[in-house]
């Protein structure tokens, strides 16, 4: 298993204002993969995710990550391994204005010398790249989510965790931003978070939370 949460809980506040985001979570990730987490507004999905990716610190248990504990990592460790292992893509792609597409990738890559023509092999794979050159500003929503996407996958991660990548998007849209996140399963684990099921199609695997809890687990849709 890469990676593996052991009843994992975060609590915010306590007293009168005590919530549960997230409740005693078990659960095991393998290598490679694309997998959903599905559930309503508030059951904790963007908290799981968070938890697992290290952004957040869970109250009670324990994140491992191959065979390290994240839980008792250095948040100097975890920046790291952050970096290095993980790419991220969120609802909104969070580009800079002042920089061309291409720029835009490269700014997440770890690597010093990370070259022009690295960034197009990817933009190339997700057949974007005449994108490449192009502002933000001058790029429709969907081809902005799009060059974030490939962002995340500029360090060639292990693990891509993606919080609800299409809901600001048209379906046709959004649709095309999960086949370029599906098409990594292969070479590495994909999560991903979403209200949409039919965004799903073809997961290995659909985990369903309500309440803070892990539900159960769906049977992948058609
Ligand atoms: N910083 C915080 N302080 C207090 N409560 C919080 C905080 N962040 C989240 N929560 C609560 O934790 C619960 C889970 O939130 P979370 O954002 O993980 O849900 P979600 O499933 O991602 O919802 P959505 O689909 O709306 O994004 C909610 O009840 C929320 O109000
Ligand atoms: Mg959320």
């Amino acid at each position: 298993m890469l990676l593996r949460t052991d009843r994992i809980s975060l609590r915010y506040g306590d007293g009168d204002t005590l919530t549960y985001a997230v409740r005693n979570v078990t659960m095991e990730v393998p290598e490679s993969g694309f997998f959903g987490i599905m559930g309503p507004s508030g059951s904790g999905k963007s908290s799981l995710l968070y938890l697992m990716s290290g952004l957040k610190q869970p109250t009670e248990g324990s994140v491992h990550y191959r065979d390290r504990c994240v839980s008792d990592m250095s948040n100097k460790d975890l920046a790291i391994l952050r970096r290095n292992e993980f790419g991220f893509v969120f609802q909104q792609p969070f580009l800079l204005n002042y920089l061309s597409a291409r720029e835009n990738v490269l700014t997440a890559a770890t690597k010093q010398f990370t070259a022009d023509r690295e960034v197009d092999d990817i933009l190339a794979q997700l057949s974007i790249l005449h994108l490449a050159g192009r502002a933000p500003a001058h790029l429709s929503g969907g081809e902005k989510q799009r060059i974030a996407v490939a962002r995340a996958m500029i360090n060639q991660p292990r693990v891509i965790f993606a919080d609800e990548p299409t809901a600001a998007l048209d379906r046709t849209n959004g649709l095309a931003v999960m086949e370029l996140l599906k098409s990594y399963r292969h070479k590495g684990l994909v999560i991903v978070v979403t209200h949409d099921e039919t965004m799903l199609s073809g997961a290995d695997r659909i985990y369903h939370m309500d309440d803070g809890k892990l539900h159960h687990v769906a049977q992948p849709a058609a």
